[in-house]
């Protein structure tokens, strides 16, 4: 099994002109996970940094783990290995280290990455997710990736999946949001349970206004404590649950912090502070899908 590094870099919302900057410098500071999809329509320039840095031998390719996803309006069958091959010839790789569904529900496919309709909600494909498996366990026979996972599934998502019949590959891992607001104990400790491993995305509370995590008064103590920034601890705080973590950032002073978490730990009294501050705030809705047959929040967890 493909094995992910516990700390990876975001780039959702890295912008084109500053994410080239930002992937040099991460790989240059020890990152070797990388957490892309089609829909930020960035990947160009993620392939573009991660070519140079191979070129100058700072970094081999075969060290690094280069995740994409699968956008929503690509479910139907025959779209998937066109739309990964779009990946990975942006990425200027030839192959994936792991390849996600981005989220369970297919929307119509076309130019537009949100369909939507006369009342401003998203149009759907007459797609299953358990048929867009198929042939994402195609690409990883074809060897285009070597692993593939889901992102925003459900734990009935989940099951579905892993129950399916003549099943070839389980998913790696569930790409879910994660933070000490929506800690996700019952969905984390479901993945786990089934041998999936779960990644945190969103870990810092992400730039949403009116949510500022890292000002949480708890999690200041806590930083103060351990002579840490807060978002060392919402980072740290993810590893020592044997989650995965993908803190995005373009800021060099940024990036650099959020990987110098392997040198400190966090106390039992710690972990139990961060977890009590659960208000199972969902920061990711995609409110415009929620009539989607597959929209995956309308259940507990
Ligand atoms: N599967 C999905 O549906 C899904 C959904 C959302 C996100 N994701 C993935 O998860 C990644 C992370 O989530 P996210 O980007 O939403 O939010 P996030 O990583 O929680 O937060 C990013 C924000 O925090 C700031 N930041 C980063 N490091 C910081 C530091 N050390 N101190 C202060 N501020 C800091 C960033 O600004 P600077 O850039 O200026 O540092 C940015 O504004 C995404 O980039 C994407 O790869 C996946």
């Amino acid at each position: 099994m493909e094995k992910i590094p516990a700390v990876g870099l975001g780039t959702w919302k890295a912008l084109p002109g500053e994410v080239i900057n930002a992937v040099k410098v991460a790989i240059d500071m020890g990152y070797r996970h990388f957490d892309c999809a089609y829909l930020y329509h960035n990947e160009n320039e993620i392939g573009e940094a991660i070519s140079s840095k191979i070129q100058e031998g700072v970094v081999k390719r075969e060290e690094l783990f280069v995740t994409s996803k699968l956008w929503c309006t690509h479910h139907s069958k025959s779209s998937v290995e066109s739309a990964c091959t779009k990946s990975l010839e942006a990425l200027k790789l030839d192959y994936l280290d792991l390849y996600l569904i981005h989220w369970p529900m297919g929307f119509q496919s076309g130019d537009k990455d949100l369909p939507l309709d006369e009342n401003g909600m998203v149009i759907p494909s007459d797609t299953n997710f358990l048929d867009t498996w198929e042939a994402m366990e195609d690409l990883v026979v074809t060897g285009l990736v070597k692993a593939i996972g889901v992102s925003n599934f459900n734990s009935e998502q989940l099951d579905m999946l892993l129950n399916k019949p003549n099943l070839r590959f389980k998913p790696l891992t569930n790409q879910i949001e994660c933070h000490p607001y929506l800690t996700q104990e019952k969905l984390i400790h479901f993945c786990q349970d089934r041998d999936v491993c779960v990644t945190a995305y969103r870990p810092l509370g992400g730039s949403s206004k009116g949510v500022e995590l890292m000002e949480d008064p708890v999690i200041q103590r806590i930083a103060k404590e351990h002579k840490k920034s807060p978002s060392q601890i919402l980072i740290r705080f993810q590893i020592q649950r044997k989650v995965i973590t993908i803190p995005k950032s373009v800021t060099p002073r940024h990036i650099q912090e959020n990987i110098k978490v392997f040198d400190f730990e966090l106390t039992e009294q710690d972990m139990n502070d961060l977890l009590a501050l659960n208000k199972n705030l969902r920061l990711a809705t995609l409110p415009i899908s929620k009539n989607h047959k597959d929209y995956p929040f309308h259940i507990e967890y």
